[in-house]
């Protein structure tokens, strides 16, 4: 753990700090293209917005930025209740600086901080796993992405009920829906303008279509043309995202897609695991690109592709037990060990009781030990105990019958998330 490194002090970054930020991110991110470039595609608002603050890591001796991030001030639906999370974005250490721990001082500093202020979890999406899993993150966001061709998308009637967004008219309507699917899907993001800003602005290729019952909107898609690569002269289209309240909405989006078939060759449906999608296609197979894909397996066709997504961290426990709705069951008291890299060892006993977990004083014999990235696991619905005893990734010592009801009480979708940063 290192809370101090010689000779570096990390601090918020002001508006005079901009230049600095820009050339940092431009050797990080994009050091084929020009500051001016940057500052506009990425800061022509500003360098802090509302919800994002970014931090510089500066050299005592020359005063010289060595490294950013930006935090976001997030928050995040599980089982309904929204957990503050701090999403980081944008880490970039100076090219001649790196190797010398300053990521990692940053993290580090930025996970004691926002302990200090009682935040449940972080979030962030990786460059590579492994360098966050050392801190403590773990990957916990799975995407699929499937890759068909229109003609076998489903041709429902509910199509007809599709209609171009007008903001004039949608705006307010489009986001409700939003949240209140967000409300009842795990992972989802309470969004602020920071980020319906960048989702609903116009852009060359993208369209955002509606779906409405009565004059009520109950479902959107936000799709963005492009060029097929593999068949040269025709076009795909990308779903951004998709949002549905009900039946008739999934399947007007579908619908939709569908039809259009004689000017769209690909449709590429990105979604969670969950979503019946893949069953309601006519093949069971990517769209062919340029030759015959290889099959897959045996006699296995290929078919979607797994996204290695987002992590999570659980920084402040105590918040984050407190504010976790369990599954209803007879109640049970449980002590969990937990390693951090960063924060240390803590300990923490849970009464698992009226579909809450309340904290115990005193711990009890049925002990689970664990990292803190594991817990993560465990806590978001991705992993269970069971299994995770079984690999040896974490220790139990107690009654086996504890841990099948640990399982059963944190079960729940793990988390999906329409927004990167
Ligand atoms: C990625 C980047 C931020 C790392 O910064 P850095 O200051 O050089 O990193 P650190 O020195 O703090 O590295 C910390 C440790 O992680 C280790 N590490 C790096 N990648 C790792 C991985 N994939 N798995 C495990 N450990 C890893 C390093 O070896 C180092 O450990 P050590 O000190 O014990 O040797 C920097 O290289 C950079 O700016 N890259 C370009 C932009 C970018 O990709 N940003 C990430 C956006 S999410």
């Amino acid at each position: 753990m290192t809370t101090n490194l010689t000779g570096i002090t990390l601090r918020q970054a002001e508006e005079t700090d901009l230049p600095q930020v820009v050339n940092l991110d431009r050797l990080a991110f994009a050091p084929l293209r020009s500051p001016a470039e940057i500052e506009r595609d990425w800061y022509g608002q500003g360098l802090n917005l509302p919800g994002r603050q970014h931090m510089l890591a500066v050299d005592d001796l020359t005063g010289q930025a060595v490294a950013t991030y930006a935090q976001l001030d997030l928050s995040v639906v599980l089982e309904g209740q929204g957990f503050t999370t701090a999403g980081v974005a944008g880490v970039a250490v100076a090219p001649e600086r790196r190797g010398q721990r300053i990521a990692r001082f940053m993290l580090e500093q930025g996970v004691q901080e926002w302990r200090s202020q009682q935040i449940p979890l972080a979030m962030l999406y990786p460059f590579q796993h492994g360098f966050y899993r050392q801190l403590g993150w773990a990957w916990v966001g799975r995407l699929h992405q499937y890759t068909v061709a229109a003609k076998h998308l489903p041709l429902y009637p509910e199509r007809f009920g599709m209609v171009p967004y007008d903001p004039k008219h949608h705006q307010p309507a489009l986001q409700d829906a939003y949240q209140r699917s967000a409300l009842r899907r795990n992972g989802w993001l309470q969004r602020q303008e920071l980020q319906w800003q960048p989702r609903l602005k116009p852009e060359p290729g993208k369209e955002i279509y509606c779906y409405q019952e009565a004059g009520k909107l109950l479902g959107y898609m936000i799709l963005q043309y492009a060029a097929a690569d593999s068949l040269p002269g025709t076009l795909s289209v990308v779903v951004q995202e998709w949002v549905a309240l009900n039946a008739d909405a999934y399947r007007g989006i579908l619908g939709f897609l569908s039809a259009l078939r004689d000017q769209v060759h690909t449709v590429v449906w990105n979604t969670y695991p969950e979503d019946p999608f893949p069953y309601l296609v006519r093949e069971q197979h990517r769209v062919l690109e340029v030759n015959q894909a290889p099959r897959l397996y045996g006699f296995t066709h290929r078919f979607g592709e797994i996204g290695g997504g987002f992590m999570w961290r659980l920084v402040d426990l105590t918040t984050a037990f407190r504010l976790r709705p369990v599954k209803q069951g007879s109640p049970f008291i449980l002590t969990f060990q937990v390693s951090d890299p960063i924060l240390g060892d803590q300990t923490i006993t849970a009464n698992f009781t009226a579909e809450r977990m309340h904290p115990v004083a005193q711990p009890v014999p049925a002990v689970v030990k664990t990292s803190v990235e594991h817990l993560t696991e465990l806590f978001c619905g991705l992993r269970r105990a069971t299994e995770m005893v079984w690999t040896r990734e974490i220790e139990y010592e107690g009654d086996r019958a504890l841990l099948q009801k640990l399982d059963a009480a944190w079960q729940c979708t793990p988390p999906f998330c329409w927004d990167y940063f």
